[in-house]
């Protein structure tokens, strides 16, 4: 899914930078036309004919003399009006076929933006789906430890959303229980045997509750307002990244995610809350495609 995903993503943005492509080309024309049209402007004709004006300034009536030259410069600066109205005609004509062109591609990227984020939220699924999913990553890990597993899920709940965020949340999430729950048993805090994984999602007031706890070493109080930072950690082999950017998927999935826990030794639980409907505009990557390919 992931592959496949990822192939839509590639094409619908060799699709986008075509289309941008194809805009930019016509925005470079005009803007060389637009600079070879003022190199070459008949704007200097009017500075020769102010010079021929300056050069006679001591003497214009004779200058303006019936049969002189002022004659003929009356009849130049007549053309050069007409030839400087065409080519003020022309400029703004390129000037607008570039504007247009800009707009286009500024159009291309506001679709491409808003399709972008109505592609990846775009799943119905059922998150006792997912947690079981989650489990079965690491089932060989917790049944090494002995960990029994209690669920409680409504298996009819189904969320629309981006499901890999989810499964990226719960996936920290049973591992730092499986963790927490291994360092009990080896501190003699659980006998083996004794630890208990409880997973539940369910509907709480409109809001998809979903929890994931343990009887693990638990949580220090001092550290529970450091937990999601960037960066934090108790463990030898961490990287405090797990619940950080789990709380930032939770918060890109439109909710949130939070922790308890009673001190050492006594367990945590993380509850995660999403809302249950979010219905942004269902469109496929292919439809995505499409669509940019028709601006
Ligand atoms: N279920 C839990 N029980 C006890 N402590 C926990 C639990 N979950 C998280 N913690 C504490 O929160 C810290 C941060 O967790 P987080 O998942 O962000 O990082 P990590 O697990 O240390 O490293 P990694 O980046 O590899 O996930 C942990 O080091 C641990 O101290
Ligand atoms: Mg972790």
């Amino acid at each position: 899914v992931k592959l496949s995903r990822q192939a839509g993503m590639a094409e619908v943005a060799t699709g986008v930078l075509h289309n941008v492509g194809n805009a930019l080309n016509s925005v470079n024309i005009s803007a060389e036309l637009l600079l070879s049209n003022v190199q070459t402007s008949e704007l200097e004709g009017l500075a020769k004919a102010a010079g021929l004006l300056e050069k006679n300034r001591a003497d214009l009536p004779a200058f303006f003399a019936s049969g002189g030259d002022g004659e003929k410069l009356v009849d130049y600066l007549q053309r050069l009006s007409e030839v400087l109205a065409d080519e003020r005609r022309e400029l703004s004509a390129e000037l607008d076929s570039m504007y247009t062109g800009v707009e286009h591609v500024k159009t291309i990227i506001t679709r491409q933006q808003t399709l972008a984020k109505a592609a990846s939220v775009t799943e119905d699924f059922a998150p006792a789906r997912l947690l079981e999913e989650a489990l079965a990553f690491s089932h060989a890990t917790l049944a090494q430890d002995g960990i029994e597993i209690v669920r409680d899920y409504d298996e009819q709940l189904t969320i629309v959303g981006d499901r890999n965020k989810l499964m990226q949340i719960l996936l920290n999430l049973v591992s730092n229980a499986r963790h927490a729950i291994r360092a009990a048993l080896r501190s003699g805090i659980l006998d083996r045997g004794a630890g208990r994984l409880y997973v539940s999602a369910r509907d709480q007031d409109g809001t998809i509750r979903i929890e994931i706890r343990d009887n693990g070493v638990g949580i220090p109080v001092e550290n529970v307002p450091r937990l999601f930072t960037h960066g934090f950690t108790t463990k030898d082999e961490g990287h405090g990244f797990g619940l950080h950017s789990s709380a930032l998927a939770a918060r890109e999935l439109g909710g949130s995610i939070d922790v308890h826990s009673d001190g050492d030794a006594k367990g945590a639980a993380f509850t995660i809350r999403l809302p249950r409907r979010r219905e942004p505009p269902r469109i496929s990557v292919a439809e995505a495609a499409d669509a940019t390919e028709a601006v």
